[in-house]
């Protein structure tokens, strides 16, 4: 079949804004990803189109951008699941800075990542033969919220975060959900202290965009529900 597509450009060393470039595809199959008809632009009709991508399959996490407007993985979308009857429009993940094309600036949303640090904290001693276990119930627990990917799919979706940047966003809550609930983490107090700030939980609103957005499926509203929960709860 063919296809058309709009394709956001910006080039800041010559564009003075971004703009659409239109391209016609011909002979495409619907079983090709979005990823693949940018391969297909980059290698045989424009090779200046820039965008991230890496694993092709849906685990790096790369190649995040509005698809049809709304936030998707390139990898990971069929042309055949898309409306190709009308011109397929392609942007940069909103609300971060463009660096070229469809690559964004994802400085912000990592600094807001790191605040809750998100990696295991237990300064006990370890137990004798070395290992921290976790039952396989306690661990279950955790599974959803650990498949993220860090696409940043969710985070620019959400309008608490299109109208404060500093609202630390749901990417940053599904990973302080991960370790607050990790049986085996003794920072939960810490991270609770991080969130329950002007920026920090409160400013989600229950919005669902970043539930709509998460291209593997994790109940972002849920996870960051509990944690609401669990802060209202705290006793000082
Ligand atoms: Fe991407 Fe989902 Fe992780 Fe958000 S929660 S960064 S949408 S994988
Ligand atoms: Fe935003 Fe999702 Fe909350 S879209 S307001 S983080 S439910
Ligand atoms: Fe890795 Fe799409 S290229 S998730």
């Amino acid at each position: 079949m063919d296809i058309q597509l709009k394709i956001l450009r910006f080039n800041p060393e010559k564009d003075k804004q971004p703009y659409f470039q239109d391209f016609n595809l011909k002979n495409v199959s619907d079983d090709w990803r979005l990823l693949d008809v940018l391969h297909e632009i980059k290698w045989n009709y424009d090779g200046t189109l820039t965008f991230r991508r890496s694993c092709a399959h849906g685990i790096c996490g790369s190649d995040g951008m509005k698809i049809n407007g709304r936030n998707r993985l390139a990898c990971s979308l069929l042309l055949k699941d898309i409306n190709t009857k009308k011109p397929i429009t392609i942007e940069p993940l909103p609300a971060l800075p463009i660096i070229k094309d469809l690559v964004v600036d994802m400085t912000n949303f990592f600094d807001k990542y790191e605040v809750v640090k998100p990696y295991l904290i237990n300064n006990s001693p370890p137990p004798p033969d070395g290992e921290r276990l976790q039952s396989n119930e306690d661990a279950e627990k955790l599974f959803e919220s650990a498949k993220c990917i860090l696409c940043a799919c969710c985070t620019t979706s959400c309008p608490s975060t299109w109208t404060n940047e500093n609202y630390i966003g749901p990417a940053a809550l599904v990973k302080a959900y991960r370790f607050i609930y990790d049986t085996r983490d003794e920072g939960a107090d810490e991270r609770m202290d991080i969130l329950d700030t002007p920026d920090g939980i409160w400013r989600c609103h229950t919005i669902f965009n970043c539930v709509e957005a998460c291209p593997k499926e994790i109940n972002i509203t849920w996870h960051i529900s509990q944690l609401k929960k669990k802060i209202s709860s705290r006793e000082y």
